[in-house]
Order: structure tokens, then C-alpha cells, then sequence
């Protein structure tokens, strides 16, 4: 791996030392390529970020993970990683990256940035070097090359296929033109898996990790954490049927024991710097309790909750889904997550505008008032649980997905290879609009990397701010009352109190929450002074009040 970059000089930590600040931070998404555009070549960059650091602290988040910005050939959109010591130009430079961590620590936001450590690029020198060097090359123990099966080792050497679609295995041409070797790639083919058996794989990702902590990162969100380790011997998984059972079986290649090996380790990399740095997994198990693991208390911090994530607008399993969360992490002591939208998935406002059971790769529009309702009612559901939450970049503006992309302009690898497990991502990624006018709604002078809907003007940042009623002032008022109320965030378990069927009502502390995932308007007790409401409530005496379907309550109790 080149090492040519020199990290400029250690950042100083100005953000406010809160003991144990992550337990309940609210972490903010930005998806660089889409957030805003400080150059005007259509695509998100760090400079961008940097300019709108200040709309982050108003909008009340305590934090920023970037998704990547490394040198990359954006096969997937950064997540394939050339040099992780790099910016990649499209982005900008170190010294971008330097100014935005000195800034948001001076707004007293920290910053989380993302390690790919499953996979790298094809265009990383380790790859290129192991292909180019030839057969018994040293540099393909990094990564899994075999040889193929067949009389003329025309097979992949097992049945893996690719998340995205298609076989886990490429088949290179040797230098001298030959077809040679194999390589896995769980993902995309230019997304080599690295071999976490070797040595260096961990000696370079423990240094990687003290570059940007040196650079003064607040923590790591860590990319497909559940997969670095493959089950020995590359067993066959036996069926065709891979896409079913992703996310629900322990695979042969995702959430094996090993990969807590690595994690012991990096905490331990961690734990040397001062500040309570963090790591988040990005780690698919088949269950809350398999997830646990990965924060017992010598590993990781937090785990994102994609049970929580893949639960539809329904009281009786929104309060399962909450209680088995609380129930699991209560023994690891780590704080529970909640998470509604990501780069990766529909937004929640299009999930919820359509019928149950769709999963969370959708293409349809539904009926958007109602996607929008629920929308609002989830997210303030959603930051009255004890814990930490994730905010993905747009949601706040109630953004719905853009459905109706062209194949011209996408680029989600996985729409192209079709029958993965993803495939409909850049309806989530389309490029945020700040302003009702101007090239791409304020976004950046250039236009977009993905064209915007037009009705995006009425949503924009310029729109919804100060608006009575918007997405934006909802997001902003209940983000603020989190801030200055600890027992919204605070403590791991909520007191549940009877409610109608379909509502969902829960005390913490001196608050009460109660949100109607029904479609009928419900009455309910009172409980004290109405704090923030994602919908018009009515107030019918000081005993009783009425709340409409798909709305959430927080009430102060005094
Ligand atoms: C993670 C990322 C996703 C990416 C994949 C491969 O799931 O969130 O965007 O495509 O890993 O790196």
C-alpha cells in the first residue's frame, strides 16, 4: 500500500469532553457525493461538508460519519478503496480533511469516518501487484485466489455468490495471457476480498486506523464487519438460493466468530488515543443477540440495529423489535442503536408510503403524504428511545426516494449485476436540495450526479426553515429537546404503559411518548404539556387527547 501521503499535523480535540458522549449521540450520515458541492463538477465534496458544518449544529446532531471519501475508482461509489491513506481528488485533499475535522470539532460536532477493511479496490497496489507479479506471487495470500475448478479450472472454486448479484469469483488472465487464478469478491468483482489470515492484512489496518486517529477522527463506522473472516476451507454453501438466506443464517463467509479477534485487537489501538473514540459495525447477523457480540465491552461500541431498520410501521413489532434490542444489549452494557435510513436502503418516508413486506429495496413511489406522516411519527419515535440514533442526510427534509432514476444515470453497481441482494440505492443518493432555485437546488453550481425532482424545490433546507409545521423544524425541535433533556436519550430500558391497540406509549423519566401506527385517530390520556407532535393533536381537555393515525407525542410530565 503507498505510503507517500503524510498526515498534516495532528488536529487538536476542541469538541467538549462529555463522559461517554456516544452512548446517546444522534450521528448524522453525510453521504459525501451528494451532500453539497463546493467545486461545481456535480459531485459532493469535503469542502462542501465543511461550508455546511454549521447547518449541522443547528440542526442539534453530535456527530458526522462521512461515508468514504478515499482515493477510489468509484466502482462502488467509494466503497471500493485504492489508497486509504488518500482523498480521492473528486473529493478533495488530506488537507480538506484536516480543516473539516478542525472545524466540526470547533462547532463541537465530532466526526466519524468509514474503513472498508472486507475488500479493497482492483485498482489497490497490493491487487494490482498480486495479478502482475503472476502465479506464487506472495501479495495474492493477501486476498483469496485459487484455482478454479473443472478440467480446465473453468469453475469458481465454490458456490459463493456476490451480494450484488451473480458469482463471488472472477477469473484473471495471467500476465502471459493465460486464464489463470481466481480471486473472491463478495461484493462487486473490482472489490477483492482481503485475506484476514495474513499478517499484514491486520498490521496495515491497524496502521490505517492510527492514520486517521492521528488526524484527529472521533471514531470509525467499519464496512461489513461481519465478513472479514471466511470459514475455513471456503466451504460450498450448498444451495442457489443465497439471497434468502443472507442476513438470516450464520454464512460461511459472514459473522464468523473470528472477526472478534480483530476487534479485541483495534480496541485496543483505540483505547491508546485520548478522547472516547468509537467504532461503529455495519454488521448484518441474523439476530439482535448475534449482534451483541460485536459490543461486548473489549470490542466495539455500538452496532447499527437493522432489525430495527427492517421493521415496518407496526406497533406490535416496533415494541418487539424494541424490547429484544433493550434485552440484548442490557448484558454487554453497550448502548442500544436505532436507525432508519442509510445510503443503502429506501428511505424510510417511501418504506412506510407502501404496503408491508416489501423489504427495504423498493422502486415505488406508494402514496407519499402517508410515506411522509409515518415518516415523521417513526423519527420521533425513534429519538425517544434510550440509546443512540442515526440520521441519514435528507431525512430531515423528508426526503422520499427517487424512484423513477433513468439506467442512464445510475450507478449502483448492483443494479446492473440485478438478482443481489441490493440494487435500487441511488433512488436514496440523489444529491440534497438546499434552496428552492439555482443549478441543482443549491447543492452546487455544476448540476447533480443524479437529477433531483423537481417538487425537491418545496423541500429544500430554504424552504422547510422556519416553516411552522415542516419536516426540518420537526427534526430541529425534537433533536434540540434530546440535547438539553437528558432522559430522552439516557438510561437502557423504557417503562411501557397500556395503550389502544396499534399505539405504542412508553415513559422516560419525566417524558412519555406515545406514537399511533394505526389508521384511525385514537383518544388518550393527557399525560402533561405537549413537548413536539409530528402531527396536529388536539388536546380535549386536561384528561384526554386525540391523536390522529400516524402521528407520535412526546409529552413533558413535569
Ligand atoms: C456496505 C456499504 C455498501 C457497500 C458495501 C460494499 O454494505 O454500506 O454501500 O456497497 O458495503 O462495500
Amino acid at each position: 500500500m503507498s505510503q507517500h501521503s503524510t498526515a498534516p499535523a495532528p488536529t487538536s480535540t476542541n469538541v467538549t469532553a462529555t463522559p461517554d458522549w456516544w452512548r446517546d449521540a444522534v450521528i448524522y450520515q453525510v453521504y459525501p457525493r451528494s451532500f453539497a458541492d463546493s467545486n461545481a463538477d456535480g459531485m459532493g465534496d469535503l469542502e462542501g461538508v465543511r461550508s455546511r458544518l454549521p447547518y449541522l449544529r443547528d440542526l442539534g446532531v453530535d456527530a458526522v460519519w462521512l461515508s468514504p471519501f478515499y482515493a477510489s475508482p468509484q466502482a462502488d461509489a467509494g466503497y471500493d478503496v485504492a489508497d486509504y491513506r488518500e482523498v480521492d481528488p473528486m473529493f478533495g485533499s488530506l488537507l480538506d480533511a484536516d480543516a473539516l475535522i478542525r472545524d466540526a470539532h470547533e462547532l463541537n460536532l465530532r466526526i466519524i469516518v468509514d474503513l472498508v477493511p472486507n475488500h479493497s479496490s482492483d485498482q489497490h497496489e497490493w491487487f494490482k501487484r498480486a495479478v502482475a507479479e503472476g502465479p506464487g506471487s506472495p501479495l495474492r495470500d493477501r486476498y483469496h485466489f485459487r484455482p478454479g475448478k473443472g478440467a480446465t479450472g473453468e469453475l469458481p472454486p465454490n458456490d459463493w455468490e456476490s451480494v450484488f448479484g451473480g458469482p463471488a469469483w472472477t477469473r484473471i488472465t495471467e500476465p502471459d495471457g493465460t486464464p489463470g487464478d481466481w480471486y473472491l469478491h463478495l461484493f462487486a468483482p473490482e472489490q477483492p476480498d482481503f485475506n484476514w489470515e495474513h499478517p499484514a492484512v491486520g498490521d496495515e489496518f491497524r496502521s490505517v486506523l492510527r492514520f486517521w486517529l492521528d488526524m484527529g477522527v472521533d471514531g470509525f463506522r467499519i464496512d461489513v464487519a461481519h465478513g472479514l473472516v471466511k470459514a475455513e476451507g471456503l466451504p460450498d454453501l450448498g444451495t442457489h438460493d443465497q439471497v434468502k438466506l443472507l442476513g438470516n443464517d450464520v454464512m460461511p463467509f459472514f459473522d464468523q466468530d473470528g472477526v472478534h479477534e480483530i476487534y479485541r485487537e483495534w480496541r485496543l489501538v483505540l483505547d491508546e488515543y485520548a478522547g472516547e473514540r468509537i467504532f461503529v459495525a455495519e454488521a448484518w447477523t441474523p439476530t439482535i443477540e448475534r449482534t451483541a457480540n460485536y459490543v461486548r465491552p473489549d470490542e466495539l461500541h455500538q452496532a447499527f440495529n437493522f432489525q430495527y431498520l427492517a421493521t415496518y410501521w407496526d406497533a406490535t413489532e416496533l415494541r418487539s423489535v424494541i424490547d429484544r434490542t433493550l434485552d440484548a444489549m442490557r448484558p454487554v452494557a453497550a448502548p442500544a442503536t436505532w436507525v432508519l435510513s442509510n445510503h443503502d436502503v429506501t428511505r424510510h418516508a417511501t418504506r412506510f408510503a407502501n404496503e408491508p413486506g416489501l423489504g427495504t429495496q423498493l422502486r415505488l413511489a406508494g402514496d407519499r403524504a402517508l410515506g411522509l406522516r409515518r415518516a415523521r411519527a417513526a423519527t420521533l419515535l425513534m429519538l425517544a428511545l434510550p440509546g443512540s440514533a442515526y440520521v441519514y442526510q435528507g431525512e430531515e427534509l423528508g426526503l422520499p426516494d427517487v424512484v423513477d432514476l433513468s439506467d442512464e444515470v445510475r450507478q449502483d453497481p448492483a443494479y446492473f449485476r440485478g438478482a443481489g441482494q441490493d440494487g435500487f440505492r441511488d433512488g436514496c443518493r440523489v444529491p440534497i436540495p438546499w434552496t428552492r432555485e439555482g443549478s441543482s437546488y443549491g447543492f452546487g453550481a455544476g448540476g447533480s450526479w443524479l437529477p433531483q425532482p423537481a417538487e425537491w424545490a418545496e423541500l429544500s433546507v430554504e424552504a422547510q426553515t422556519g416553516a411552522s409545521g415542516s419536516t426540518l423544524e420537526l427534526y430541529r425541535t425534537a433533536l434540540t429537546a434530546r440535547r438539553v433533556q437528558p432522559d430522552l436519550g439516557a438510561g437502557d430500558s423504557v417503562e411501557w404503559l397500556t395503550a389502544p391497540e396499534g399505539v405504542l406509549a412508553f415513559r422516560r423519566g419525566r417524558f412519555v411518548c406515545v406514537a399511533n401506527t394505526g389508521g384511525e385517530a385514537v383518544t388518550i390520556p393527557a399525560y402533561g404539556e405537549v413537548l413536539v407532535a409530528s402531527g396536529e393533536l388536539t388536546v380535549v381537555d386536561a384528561e384526554e387527547a386525540k391523536l390522529p393515525a400516524d402521528t407520535t407525542v412526546w409529552w413533558t410530565t413535569g
